[in-house]
């Protein structure tokens, strides 16, 4: 759905950056800009800024390097989505947007997941009251024995579902709800000859959405029994592959980290103990898009999986999909305590702090995982374990931090450190250091390493021009944005190279033009790479010609594959030839 771009700009006009900001932060003037305390980072002296320098509207962290727009501002701070925000900035301006053309399919299924949203919301409400009430007795000694506050419990809107095989059923139809939205809930199995609750005799926990919707629950038996847990299906409402509990209360933390943990009282037993940035990922294994999620609210995240083997394997599983995701990960060992909800009952908050400050840096988490893999009494075995104890180590991208863990390992392994050093360095260098992040225990999925370096050379391109506009002329020699073949560079392309052209840098209307939040993300993440600027010039130089040259030969590939002319052919081999010797700053070689 879209809107007309003036339309958007209207509304932005409308909308003064240091007037809409300023209704949220405490803004102070300094100079020409505006000064308060970040909302997104934890400080104690005001590094956030605010600017309405003409056509120039637009807010940065020092501290914590976010910024954009008064578009990407509310964003982020209501966690709205792009066109969630543009009604909000609309309805302030008291500009009426123009009415969306959504289909009616589309509007039916919108009112059908509000009718399910209903139906679990009723029905939250309705367990909370049974926890509370003489039928729940049971229900609510067994969450008082297990520590939880009534805050907590009224907090998460913890409940309990009766023992009655159809309680809920009768309750819902006194309310006049019909069978069809009931069943589409999953919290019932409707048929003719039988119709009954999915769950009785539990303890509840409502899964809320990031906007505090209940999309599902999860009943837990008191005591033994099996299952020990059960969950709602999926629905229209919930697709469990994107669903955290916990992250509605965990993505207003200010803290740079969010925990993740594998279980509902994991979850909730932190929450009582102050850790409010704790999620988990429910009755199933971290995904892709778990991550992605994670992502846009956090860039650190630390894994507090259970202790035993089963946990550690799913630690392994996680840190990949994590890293791909663009987070630095740690892992935190809870042992003896088989999972945080215990070690906090053992050890209390300050125990717990202390595990989260001693988290192990992934890497070394998987090196250390790695070790009864091999028979380190064997010659050949422990060849094979220091060239893998090599090849994690090339990962560290920071030369001083993969140095101090070069130095860790060799010492903790025994390893000679020149060797190890070397060995590392010379992996970093080569090629394929760009991170296949390899399982440990399972065998390693190939993945396509040429595609990922491009997508890097094609990032940091796009980064140092927007960074450093006068590239522009000498790199424009030999690319242009048809060169860029990866999403999002090539559409980021398209926009940077004609402000560029015209003279006219504006990186966050490049950002705003995205619709999607998380497109949006990913565009500023390429706008606003930290370029190395220790590097020398020289350095930055070579690297910026490398880059040219990859993007280049690429390009010219994809020509090639679907050249048909001979002739045309033999030019662009000429070409290709010719890209590998160019240099763009015109150096000697
Ligand atoms: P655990 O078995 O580690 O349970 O499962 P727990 O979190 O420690 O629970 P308590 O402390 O015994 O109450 C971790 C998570 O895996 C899912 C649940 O989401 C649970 O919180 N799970 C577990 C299920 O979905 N079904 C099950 O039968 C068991
Ligand atoms: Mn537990």
């Amino acid at each position: 759905m879209f809107y007309p771009q003036e339309v958007i700009d209207q509304v932005i006009d409308a909308n003064n950056i240091v007037d809409v900001i300023g209704s949220y932060v405490k803004l102070q003037k300094k100079g020409s800009t505006y000064f308060g305390l970040c909302p997104f980072h934890n400080e104690k002296t005001p590094s956030f800024s605010v600017t309405d320098n003409g056509a120039k509207q637009m807010y940065y962290c020092f501290g914590c390097h976010k910024g954009g727009s008064v578009l990407t501002f509310i964003m982020k701070y209501e966690n709205a989505s792009y066109l969630e925000a543009l009604k909000m900035l609309a309805d302030r301006a008291g500009i009426a947007l123009p009415k969306p053309d959504i289909s009616r399919e589309e509007s039916a299924r919108a009112k059908r997941r509000e009718a399910i949203l209903e139906v679990n919301r009723e029905a939250a409400k309705y367990f909370y009251h049974l926890l509370k009430s003489e039928r729940g007795e049971r229900a609510y000694k067994y969450l008082k024995d297990r520590g939880l506050t009534d805050e907590t419990i009224t907090g998460f809107g913890l409940g309990y579902s009766d023992k009655y095989r159809d309680d809920l059923y009768r309750y819902m139809k006194s309310k006049n709800f019909s069978d069809d939205v009931l069943k589409a809930s999953g919290l019932f199995s409707i048929k003719e000859t039988d119709t009954h609750d999915y769950f009785w005799n539990r303890v509840m926990f409502p899964i809320m959405d990031v906007r505090s919707k209940v999309v599902a629950f999860g009943g837990r038996v008191m005591g033994d029994g099996e299952p020990k847990y059960l969950n709602s299906p999926e629905t229209e409402c919930f697709n469990k592959r994107k669903t955290l509990y916990g992250l509605h209360v965990a993505k207003r933390h200010k803290g740079k980290e969010l925990i993740l943990c594998e279980g509902y009282m994991d979850v909730i037993s932190l929450h009582q103990a102050g850790f409010t940035n704790a999620v988990a990922s429910l009755g199933t294994a971290l995904t892709d898009g778990h991550a992605g999620i994670l992502r846009r609210y956090t860039q650190n995240v630390i894994i507090s999986y259970d202790s035993d083997t089963a946990g550690q394997d799913a630690a392994l599983r996680a840190i990949p999909k994590l890293r791909d995701a663009g987070i630095s990960v740690k892992v935190a060992d809870l042992s003896p305590h088989k999972d945080p909800d215990e070690l906090i009952k053992a050890e209390g908050t300050e125990g717990y702090k202390e595990r989260l400050k001693n988290a192990m840096n992934s890497v070394l988490f998987e090196i250390h995982c790695m070790v009864p893999a091999y028979d380190l009494t064997d010659p050949d075995e422990s060849t094979r374990f220091f060239n893998e104890v090599a090849k994690r180590l090339s990962y560290f991208t920071d030369g001083m931090e993969q140095d101090n863990y070069v130095r860790a390992v060799s010492k903790e392994f025994g390893i000679d450190y020149t060797l190890l050093k070397e060995k590392t360095k010379k992996l970093a260098l080569s090629n394929d250091n760009i991170p296949k992040y390899e399982p440990v225990r399972p065998l390693p999925l190939k993945k396509d390493v040429n595609s990922k370096a491009l997508l890097t050379c094609q990032k940091m391109l796009l980064s140092y021009l927007a960074q450093d506009p006068s590239l522009y002329d000498k790199v424009s020699q030999v690319i242009d944005e048809h060169d860029f073949t990866l999403p999002p560079c090539d559409g980021i392309a398209v926009m940077l190279f004609e402000q560029l052209r015209r003279r006219k840098l504006d990186p966050v209307s490049i950002i705003s033009s995205f619709e999607e939040p998380e497109m949006q993300e990913e565009a500023a993440a390429v706008l606003d790479l930290r370029t190395d600027n220790e590097i020398e010039a020289d350095e930055r130089e070579k690297l910026i010609n490398e880059c040219v040259i990859r993007i280049k030969t690429n390009s010219i590939d994809k020509q090639m594959e679907s050249e048909q002319d001979l002739s045309r052919m033999v030019e662009l081999k000429r070409a290709a030839e010719k890209i590998q010797k160019i240099d763009i700053f015109g150096r000697s070689i």
